[in-house]
């Protein structure tokens, strides 16, 4: 067995369309995000020291040992689902986590460090895992964390690319013709994805055929965006994200300073602008070009964002920054 020292890193993700209807099996839109990612370095550790996993920027370390079969972590969970599945026992290692993925904002945190564990651990007891199983392990922690989630955190992350996503349909991955550009902005707050998934489960069961209307809209508008994406038309792509931000305003996710960023992001140029994720803070997204870009994330800073990345599209398997 090579067990030479390892390191693995996972990036971050950015939904583009269709958020909360792909919950009810509606398509979705999500790419990776490249600027922002999880690292996690392998450093064995004395015989019979056992799994640790540190994470520096918290000041916390987890033991293998110390957690039982159920356990709420979930880095010890993931490490147990990766050692179950490679039928290895449990190595005297310490497992480094680093992260530049702001936690609880939308930008698959969560997915991200599990993913960068479950590739660390399996690639330092020589057998990498596939992306393919790597995603199903995090999609089981990621369960654990979120209740019902559709899945698409954890795709997107474990094979890195432009993807179209259905819940219990075959993943399928978007060739970007031309390039868009995108600003993310960062906002100072955040809601659980738990509590909004539940919300608008509650308006739901409260108006099915209304909610059920403006999920199918969701879908159609996302298809639409795909084409874009597909075909290089960014001037189409601007308005379906603005009328995706509407329909999401009606599912109760937006709030307003979600809404404020949006229209301050167009007046200053964007050719559309939503929010990203969960909703309710987190992040939201704009469509900019290269003469919009530095007006847009201006307008984004000057109306609260903590944080603008930029990141663009193109004609290759991966977002660069
Ligand atoms: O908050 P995020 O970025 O993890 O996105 C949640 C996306 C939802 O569609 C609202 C939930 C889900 O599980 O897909």
């Amino acid at each position: 067995m090579n067990k030479s020292i390892t390191t693995a890193r996972a990036c971050g993700k950015i939904i583009l369309f269709g958020e909360h209807a792909v919950v009810y099996n509606q398509p979705a839109i999500a790419v990776p995000l490249q600027a922002i990612a999880a690292m996690v370095e392998v450093l064995p550790t004395k015989a019979g020291s056992g799994l640790r996993i540190s994470v520096p920027q918290t000041q916390r370390e987890f033991r293998f040992l110390e957690a039982h079969e159920g356990s709420e972590n979930g880095l010890i969970v993931t490490a147990r689902l990766v050692l179950k599945k490679l039928q290895a026992p449990e190595p005297d290692i310490s497992l480094v986590l680093h992260s530049t993925i702001p936690q609880k904002s939308g930008f698959g945190s969560g997915a991200a460090v599990s993913i960068a564990i479950a590739r660390a651990l399996s690639s330092y007891l020589g057998q990498p895992l596939d992306d393919a199983i790597v995603n199903d392990i995090v999609y089981e922690v990621e369960k654990m964390h979120h209740g019902t989630p559709s899945g698409i955190d954890n795709t997107v992350i474990a094979f890195e690319k432009p993807l179209y996503f259905v819940k219990t349909r075959p993943n399928e991955f978007i060739h970007i013709n031309g390039k868009f550009h995108f600003l993310v902005a960062t906002l100072p707050h955040s809601t659980p994805t738990k509590v909004t998934v539940s919300d608008v489960r509650y308006l739901y069961e409260k108006h099915p055929r209304r909610v059920q209307r403006i999920f199918r809209r969701v879908g159609e508008l996302t298809n639409e965006a795909r084409l874009a994406l597909e075909t290089g038309n960014i001037s189409s792509l601007g308005p379906l994200m603005n009328e995706n931000h509407k329909l999401l305003k009606r599912l109760t996710v937006s709030d307003s300073m979600t809404d404020k960023m949006c229209r301050a992001a167009v007046r200053a140029g964007a050719l559309g602008a939503k929010l990203s994720g969960g909703g309710r803070g987190g992040n939201m997204i704009a469509l900019v070009t290269d003469e919009t870009r530095g007006p847009v994330a201006d307008a984004l800073m000057k109306h609260g964002a903590v944080r603008v990345i930029h990141t663009s599209l193109e004609a290759t398997k991966k977002t660069t920054q």
